[in-house]
């Protein structure tokens, strides 16, 4: 089967012809119709989990797919032969990478049906940054109506999460890059800061005098830039990173930071499906490439600039 693969870490993922994997007992194949990109996919090709997790090259890479059950292992199961399912697997690391023709994950991971009236392209899209977006709302904001600073918000995790955070009547601080006043007001953002323009922080304060209760920053690489964004909350308030770089960070008195792990699961993924089936959660897409640009689409979102998902088509849904 065909797969984007490195050969070892640190190496340009390409092309590669690779065996079928066959399912053992209590997976599922599911033959890969759309896969979508993660800054994650780029991370772990680069060897983050480089060390005691076991790993197997050529690494396929990838995480978040949809696609048809086409063979079940022995053992109970909840699926059959032909379900349209989408999900997130274990990743490269568990040999199960998204980014080729056919994945086999166990039938209690993160995979579910496609509900009816869901395009086949955004379940693809919506696993990893939907989850995120939901389990970050839950940790930062559980009673709701507070006001949160979403750093990142233009992307995967930050539109979903600026719309969830927004149907709990959370005032959400969308920071960005570029003017993307429109797009994040649309989303459902009471004020969008572009960092381009100067500090953040400064920004945060003058909309914000009293302070915020709430950071969830998914874009600081750096303890200094996750510290001076937490600056501008209220004694009490929690700060989340989804880059690691809260442990550690100097931060205000009273206030509390966190690093973000996602925990994911087929009942979130259900509960999100259905948003996104009814228009309630829109999954904005980038673009869509042939499988043989994954590479490329790769090095564009380390560089940035993308609005939305990208989407890696491995054949058009319903197309054999
Ligand atoms: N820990 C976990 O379990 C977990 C789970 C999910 C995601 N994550 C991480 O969370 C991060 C976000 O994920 P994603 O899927 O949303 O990525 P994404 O779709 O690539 O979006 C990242 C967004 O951040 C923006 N950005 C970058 N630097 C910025 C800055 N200094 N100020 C404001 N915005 C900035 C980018 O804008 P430009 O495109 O203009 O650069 C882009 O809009 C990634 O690092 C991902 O690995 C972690």
């Amino acid at each position: 089967m065909r797969a984007i693969a490195v050969s070892t870490f640190r190496a340009e993922p390409a092309l590669v012809e690779i065996p079928k994997p066959d399912p053992r007992p209590g997976q599922v194949r599911v033959r890969i119709e759309y896969a979508s990109l993660n800054p994650l996919d780029g991370q772990l090709a680069d060897g983050s989990l480089d060390g005691p997790a076991p790993q197997a090259f050529p690494l396929v890479v990838g995480v978040d797919y949809a696609g048809r059950v086409d063979m079940i292992g022995s053992g109970d199961n909840r699926f059959r032969v032909g379900d349209h399912v989408f999900g997130r697997t274990g990743g490269p690391a568990a040999g199960a990478g998204t980014y080729c023709d056919y994945v086999c994950v166990p039938q209690d991971s993160a995979i579910t049906l496609v509900p009816r009236g869901l395009d086949a392209r955004i379940a693809a899209a919506l696993p990893s940054a939907g989850m995120a977006a939901a389990q970050i709302l839950d940790a930062v904001s559980p009673r709701g109506h507070e006001s949160l600073v979403v750093v990142g918000a233009a992307g995967g995790v930050g539109s979903c999460l600026t719309q969830l955070a927004k149907a709990r009547d959370v005032r959400v601080i969308a920071a960005v890059r570029g003017d993307e006043r429109s797009r994040m007001g649309s989303l459902g953002a009471v004020v969008t800061i572009d960092v381009t323009d100067g500090p953040a922080a400064d920004a945060v304060r003058a909309a914000c005098p009293d302070g915020v209760d709430a950071l969830a920053d998914l874009a600081s690489a750096t303890s200094e830039e996750f510290a001076a964004h937490a600056a501008t909350l209220r004694p009490g308030a929690l700060a989340l990173s989804t880059r690691g770089v809260a442990a550690g960070a100097p931060l205000p008195d009273g206030v509390r930071g966190v690093d973000f792990r996602l925990d994911p699961s087929p009942v979130l993924l259900d509960v999100l499906a259905a948003g996104a089936a009814d228009g309630v959660l829109r999954v904005p897409i980038d673009s869509e490439l042939p499988l043989e640009k994954a590479p490329q689409a790769l090095e564009r979102n380390r560089i940035g600039g993308a609005r939305g998902k990208t989407v890696i088509v491995l054949r058009e849904h319903g197309r054999c």
